[in-house]
């Protein structure tokens, strides 16, 4: 069965699902589709997967990201867009970090709970030790979907800037991963699948490995697909 939504977002605190905003209005559409494909992969849009050049229509088993920069307002950092998708009955994971050996790394979460729900989570691993917890971050325009345990999802992450040492703002270690889900929204350990070198994600062709271009259509989701629209109202960081 296929599940997907959209999440207009101000700021996630933690995990987001449909019915857990707090001051949010939330409306429900029919036909969502996340559609994700190497299209622009190493022109447009800077991607990482695993395995190499593998397929995100589906069809193989593939962890892919692709990441695009806008609005590029240096010192500020940039706005990313981000595709993610993956097989997972838990979660797939996209982690930014300046060094994968200290400090944190930032973490984006897509997953769905038992009942085949998708939701979204942000978090922070602590990379010293690998443990994983929730944390609040702004991310706008989220949208997923599942089906079985293909997992996809697309959501946009303001003003990002690698803080520490790196040269650049826009460079960051990328990794993905995957992980268990416990009792409804609960983010089991992370277990970290790919690691890149450090990437300016400013660069699509910054991994050059993964510069092969394919055009694959993406199955369209039909029957129990469901849309679900949530703006949630701004908050303040503390
Ligand atoms: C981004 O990082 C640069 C370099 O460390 C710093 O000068 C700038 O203030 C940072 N911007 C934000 C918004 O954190
Ligand atoms: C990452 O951190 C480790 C441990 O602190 C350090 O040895 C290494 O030089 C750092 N790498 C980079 C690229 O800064
Ligand atoms: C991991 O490190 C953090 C920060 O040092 C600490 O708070 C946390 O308890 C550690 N977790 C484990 C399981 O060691
Ligand atoms: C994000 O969602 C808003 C509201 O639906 C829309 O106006 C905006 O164009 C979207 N931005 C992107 C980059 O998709
Ligand atoms: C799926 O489970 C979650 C809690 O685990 C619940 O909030 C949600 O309403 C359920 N969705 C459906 C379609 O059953
Ligand atoms: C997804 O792909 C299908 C088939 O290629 C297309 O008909 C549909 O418009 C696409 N949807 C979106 C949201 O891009
Ligand atoms: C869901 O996955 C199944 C098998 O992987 C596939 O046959 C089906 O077309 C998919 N459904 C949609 C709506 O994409």
């Amino acid at each position: 069965m296929d599940r997907g939504l959209l999440f207009v977002a101000s700021m996630v605190m933690g995990c987001l699902a449909p019915g857990v905003s707090g001051n949010g209005h939330l409306s429900y559409a029919n036909n969502t589709e996340v559609n994700i494909t190497r299209t622009g992969c190493g022109l447009t849009k800077l991607c990482v997967e695993t395995p190499e050049q593998c397929d995100p229509t589906g069809k193989t088993s593939c962890l892919f990201a692709s990441i695009v920069t806008t609005a590029p307002s240096p010192p500020n950092g940039v706005d990313l867009s981000v595709e993610l998708l993956g097989d997972s009955s838990g979660y797939i994971a996209l982690g930014l970090t300046a060094n994968e050996t200290e400090g944190t790394s930032m973490v984006f979460i897509c997953a769905q709970n038992r009942n085949g729900s998708f939701f979204f989570c942000s978090a922070q691993r602590n990379n010293l030790n690998n443990t994983i917890s929730l944390t609040q971050r702004i991310v706008k325009n989220i949208t997923g979907s599942v089906n079985g345990t293909f997992i996809k999802c697309k959501f946009m992450l303001p003003a990002v800037n690698a803080t520490t040492r790196t040269s650049h703002v826009t460079t960051f270690v990328t990794f993905l991963a995957v992980g268990n889900v416990r009792n409804g929204m609960g983010i089991g350990d992370i277990n970290i699948r790919l690691t890149n070198e450090p990437l300016n994600l400013a660069d699509p062709t910054s991994n050059v490995a993964a510069t092969t271009t394919t055009t694959a259509g993406s199955s369209a989701l039909t029957s129990q697909a469901v849309m679900v629209l949530l703006s949630v109202l701004m908050y303040r960081l503390s």
